[in-house]
């Protein structure tokens, strides 16, 4: 028998967004945190390089903003940069405070890293595992709270409105829920509900990212009638391990801060002849470079290089990437690492506010699924952990704000299964799931054509009508959740950047290769995005 539940808010994600809005409520709330594997199961855990703030009296919130202003390529909203900039000091003390155990220098000081497109070094970081001791420490403290309930195995498909009950007004106050561990759908009641599962670059072939970013709450609020901004802003991260048996493993850009160098197979330094900043020019350069080269050459991979820097420091500032690559018979001291550029971060993605609030009431979105205008068109380094923080308390204190306000959730239906039947054909999942990804590679990759565009947008469609037969005739999966809603980002993404005519930032098309003097967002709104759409 499927199970209810009712809290007050219920939080979809267990990452560094979902787990500081947790953990920023107050005590009196019951919460629910709910996430697809194991609590640690997003992408923070994956972060390596840090988290950029301004701490260090050399460096200034003035050129951390101006920083991000240049990365994000003219398209940051400036308010929101300001204010993610200007609560990074209180949101580190935060994680210090939670007992986050920072690496330090000889002084006993944090030891401050540098990445691409920092003028100043401003990234705190543990090691190369920051995301490992931020994600252990926050759901330690989670699992202590007597208020928060974690649930693993959690698959959310959508969330409940009152649209979607017939009843007036605009709110959310659910949602419907896949139990992995016995296959059943539970209904989740709530009168608030955060979404923070995390970005889409899963539907890319290659990427950085574990397996369940297929962009679940981007497509959920999205179907819920909320606006998604830039979704053609799709960040490769230049330097991915590159080796048959190495799945999505990063090789920190802090390694480039630490002074090392990007190499042709022949041994051969060429950044300077893309950027004057080299190894430490914004990703979108970097990564566009390294693209460029491996085409021009027909190679698999080139090479990043650190091993002229003495192997005790390599080995002291990059303990995980020096175990990792010894696994594969690569010893970074003296070897240089093969690599590849990877889908790495969504900087779309569901429009909100300085409040982390949606275009659907009470519900929030936070983190990488949220588009807070923070990233522009490139997002900087190290940003993406920040703006969790940023945005998590921020949410957490409205929420904090307006609870009294706001009354238990209605009744609503459970889920209804009496139509559907077990699949019969889980190829066409496992196809279809293979098709999307390969084609998102190849034709909006990262250098587009329009005629590329309008192949996978057709591709898409066509992908889009088999799958919304197969979920409304067979039970639901996560396999078939994810390939739902991949297919909804794949058309998000495609539409978007169908509609930029120029190349700007993440996106770069042969067809625009200038700036447009207009500097503007690309909004899709779910009501007119059918007619709208190319
Ligand atoms: P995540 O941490 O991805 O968490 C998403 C959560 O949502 C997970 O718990 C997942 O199980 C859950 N979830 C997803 N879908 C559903 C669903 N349908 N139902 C229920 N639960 C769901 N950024 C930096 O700032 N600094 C770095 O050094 C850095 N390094 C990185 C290294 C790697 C390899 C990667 C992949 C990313 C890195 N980033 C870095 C980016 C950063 O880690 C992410 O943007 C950030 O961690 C996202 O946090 P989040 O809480 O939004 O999502
Ligand atoms: C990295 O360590 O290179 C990743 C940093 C980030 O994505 O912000």
């Amino acid at each position: 028998m499927p199970q209810s539940h009712e809290h007050d808010v219920l939080i979809i994600g267990s990452g560094a967004a979902g787990l500081t809005v947790a953990l920023n409520l107050p005590a009196h709330l019951r919460v629910a945190v709910l996430s697809k594997g194991k609590i640690t199961s997003g992408a923070t855990l994956w972060a390596q390089g840090g988290i950029a703030a301004v701490l260090d009296n050399e460096d200034s919130i003035e050129d951390h903003i101006s920083d991000t202003l240049a990365a994000g390529a003219g398209l940051c909203h400036e308010d929101a940069v300001r204010f993610t900039v200007e609560h990074g000091k209180e949101s580190i003390d935060w994680l210090v405070a939670s007992g986050v155990d920072f690496t330090k220098d000889d002084n006993a000081q944090f030891h401050l890293t540098r990445e691409g497109g920092h003028s100043h070094r401003r990234i705190i970081h543990a090691a190369d595992a920051t995301g490992y001791a931020v994600s252990s420490t926050l759901s330690q403290q989670a699992a202590g709270r007597p208020n928060i309930e974690l649930m693993e195995s959690r698959v959310a498909i959508d969330v409940i409105t009152h649209r979607k009950l017939g009843m007036p007004g605009n709110r959310c106050v659910g949602a419907y829920v896949l139990n992995l561990e016995d296959n059943h759908v539970e209904l989740f009641r709530a009168r608030f509900v955060v979404i923070a599962t995390g970005g889409a670059s899963k539907a890319y072939r290659y990427t950085s990212n574990p397996d369940g970013a297929s962009g679940d709450g981007i497509a959920i609020a999205w179907r819920a009638g909320c606006r998604a901004a830039n979704m053609e802003f799709n960040q490769f991260h230049p330097t991915c391990l590159y080796h048959p048996h190495a799945k999505s493993f990063l090789i920190t850009e802090a390694v480039r801060g630490e002074g090392g160098y990007l190499r042709l197979p022949d041994g051969s330094r060429f950044m300077d002849r893309f950027d004057p900043r080299g190894e430490l020019a914004p990703r979108d350069i970097v990564a566009r470079a390294i693209d460029h080269e491996m085409k021009r050459l027909g190679a698999d991979y080139l090479y990043l290089d650190i091993s002229h820097k003495p192997a005790d420091f390599i080995r002291h500032h990059f303990p995980t990437i020096y175990e990792k690559c010894l696994e594969f018979g690569i010893d970074i001291t003296r070897d240089p690492i093969p690599v590849v550029p990877a889908a790495h971060y969504t900087c779309g993605g569901i429009m909100t506010d300085h409040r982390s609030r949606t275009d659907v009431n009470q519900l929030y979105a936070v983190g990488e699924v949220a588009f807070t205008g923070l990233h522009g068109a490139n997002r900087m380094a190290s940003n993406s952990l920040l703006e969790c923080l940023v945005y998590g308390r921020a949410a957490a204190a409205d929420i904090a704000r307006c609870e009294a306000d706001v009354p238990p959730p209605p009744e609503a239906p459970d889920w209804d299964e009496s139509q559907v039947r077990d699949s019969d054909e889980d190829v066409v999942i496992s196809h279809n799931w293979d098709e999307l990804r390969h084609f998102m590679w190849d034709y909006v990759g990262i250098v587009r054509t329009t005629k590329r565009l309008q192949r996978a947008k057709n591709r898409v469609d066509l992908l889009s009508r088999e799958i919304s037969e197969f979920y409304s005739n067979y039970r639901v999966s996560n396999d078939l959740l994810e390939l739902r809603n991949l297919v909804t980002i794949a058309d998000l993404i495609i539409c978007s950047a169908l509609q930029r005519k120029e190349s700007r930032g993440l996106h770069y098309t042969l067809d625009y290769p200038g700036l447009l003097h207009e500097v503007k967002d690309t909004v899709l709104i779910p009501t007119t995005f059918r007619s709208k759409a190319p």
